[in-house]
């Protein structure tokens, strides 16, 4: 089996943080997370050698099916993978890419192309390197007259010349197991941290003419995330790309780069994303939607020819076929619209179900109901569903009326084609095709209005006066 090696014991110092560097999240997943994705898209389970906060980079990796080794203190990339040695013995490892936790740009198919490349060279020991303009702090690829590589040499160790090369280590390497286990355990430490450094196997292995290394067609996949500049940098990337295959598939965006679409969303072809939208978690888009500007969607499932208007926020929602929802609807967990439904502006809604062609157009709050269809619910209903210890069910039949501002205190039921008029508070049950009403009754009072200007009036001269 072909193991990835990733190396996440290291604390992360730049990123200024209490949390672990590895763990930082870009587009809704850990940092480290990106690393393992790419590796097992690529045909390798991974084996994360952890340290710092072990226990925290345990937990957030306990659902992603990886091993894991344990590097104490952490003395070099050497070290890191001499503390996983055991473990992939246990894991009957054949081959092993090491790479890092933090260089969450590679791309599969760079590995891949690694894996390609190292079993046509039968090399034991493959290093992954790259061209770039300023070479820093990175380890320098050194390769001999005939243009083999010949050695990895740390810019702290290089000789003037050796650092004016542009070529360098990225990090990600490529090994034969029984290479790592005849050798690794031999490698000696550098001064001036007393570091086992893993790129001294391009070395030895070169010295058997066993070693190589494969140039980056892309260097920006080797950018590490060092600090939070780099860290946004990366997320626009890694957006970029996800962003890219949706228009590929036929998704439009009125601005690309104004949106935010986490890699587990799914969004199907003719659908229409306006600007400023951001769409997260495990949620599906199908068909002919159009979501409008600033709206933010998260685990929530839209069907068919669904369209949300601007600034809508839905957490953990269904929208069924062609219903119609926001500006500013806000829908909470447990929030279900079946099919040609409308959840107009300011209204919220959570664990409660519209019926088919039910309308909820204007400034309302539904909580724990159950909407009939075709059920009309008027601007500012309130389901007083909370009596400050429980909450109680509002249950609202087939093809009710409810007034504007009404007040339904729940547990309550209103029947099948029952009206309620504006205004009402509702504490009984209302019975089928019932009309209720709660209003106090309006009394006139002739000319009064006249009356109440004239001594409005006299007040304000008297007072005029008195200053
Ligand atoms: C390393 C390479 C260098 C390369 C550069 C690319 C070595 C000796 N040097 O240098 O040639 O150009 O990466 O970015 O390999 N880590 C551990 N345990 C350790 C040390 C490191 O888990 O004991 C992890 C770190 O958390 C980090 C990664 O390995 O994610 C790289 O370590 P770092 O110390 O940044 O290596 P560099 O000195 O940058
Ligand atoms: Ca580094």
């Amino acid at each position: 089996m072909d193991i990835a090696v990733i190396l996440a014991a290291g604390m992360g110092t730049r990123m200024q943080s209490k949390l672990i560097k590895v763990l930082h999240p870009i587009l809704g997943k850990p940092m480290v997370q990106w690393s393992i994705d790419t590796a097992a898209e690529a045909g390798f389970r991974s084996l994360v050698v952890v340290g710092n906060q072990e226990d925290k980079v345990r937990t957030a990796l306990s659902d992603a099916n990886v091993s894991f080794a344990r590097q104490s203190i952490p003395k070099g990339t050497g070290h890191a993978v001499q503390c996983a040695l055991q473990e992939l013995k246990n894991l009957n490892a054949k081959r092993v890419l090491v790479f890092f936790g933090d260089t969450p740009l590679f791309r599969p198919e760079t590995l891949q192309k690694l894996k390609g490349f190292h079993l046509e060279h039968r090399f034991d020991v493959t290093f992954v390197t790259a061209t770039v303009e300023d070479a820093g702090s990175y380890g320098r690829l050194i390769r001999d007259e005939q243009g083999r590589a010949k050695k990895i040499v740390e810019a702290s160790n290089a000789t003037l010349e050796e650092l004016a090369v542009c070529e360098i280590n990225t990090g990600a390497a490529m090994f034969e197991m029984a290479w790592l286990e005849k050798h690794l355990p031999n490698f000696l430490t550098h001064p001036p941290k007393d570091e086992v450094y893993l790129t001294d196997a391009l070395e030895l292995a070169a010295q058997e003419g066993k070693a190589g290394a494969m140039i980056l067609e892309d260097a920006t996949e080797a950018d590490g995330v060092n600090n939070r500049i780099d860290l946004a940098k990366a997320t626009r990337i890694l957006q970029n790309r996800i962003v890219k295959q949706h228009m590929l598939n036929g998704v439009s965006f009125a601005d690309p780069s104004s949106v935010t679409v986490e890699p587990s969303v799914v969004i199907s072809q003719d659908s229409w994303i306006d600007r400023g939208v951001v769409l997260k978690g495990t949620t599906h888009v199908a068909t002919n939607v159009s979501i409008g500007a600033y709206s933010v969607l998260e685990d929530t499932v839209v069907d068919e020819s669904v369209k949300i208007d601007s600034h809508s926020n839905l957490k953990g929602a269904k929208v069924g076929y062609a219903s119609s929802v926001g500006p500013f609807a806000r829908l909470r967990e447990g929030s279900h619209l079946e099919s040609n439904t409308k959840v107009g502006n300011f209204v919220e809604m959570k664990k409660t179900t519209l019926g088919k062609g039910a309308k909820a157009s204007h400034l309302s709050y539904l909580g724990d109901a159950k909407v009939g269809q075709n059920a009309n619910i008027g601007a500012g209903t309130i389901t007083c569903n909370y009596d400050g210890y429980n909450k109680h069910m509002t249950v609202i039949d087939d093809g009710a009326f409810i007034g504007s501002n009404t007040a339904l205190v729940a547990p309550v039921h209103i029947e099948e084609g029952a009206v309620v008029g504006a205004g009402s508070v509702i504490t009984q049950n209302v019975p089928s095709n019932s009309i209720s009403i709660t209003r106090a009754p309006q009394e006139i009072f002739e000319q009064a209005a006249v009356r109440f200007r004239g001594k409005a009036k006299q007040i304000k001269q008297t007072k005029a006066k008195d200053n």
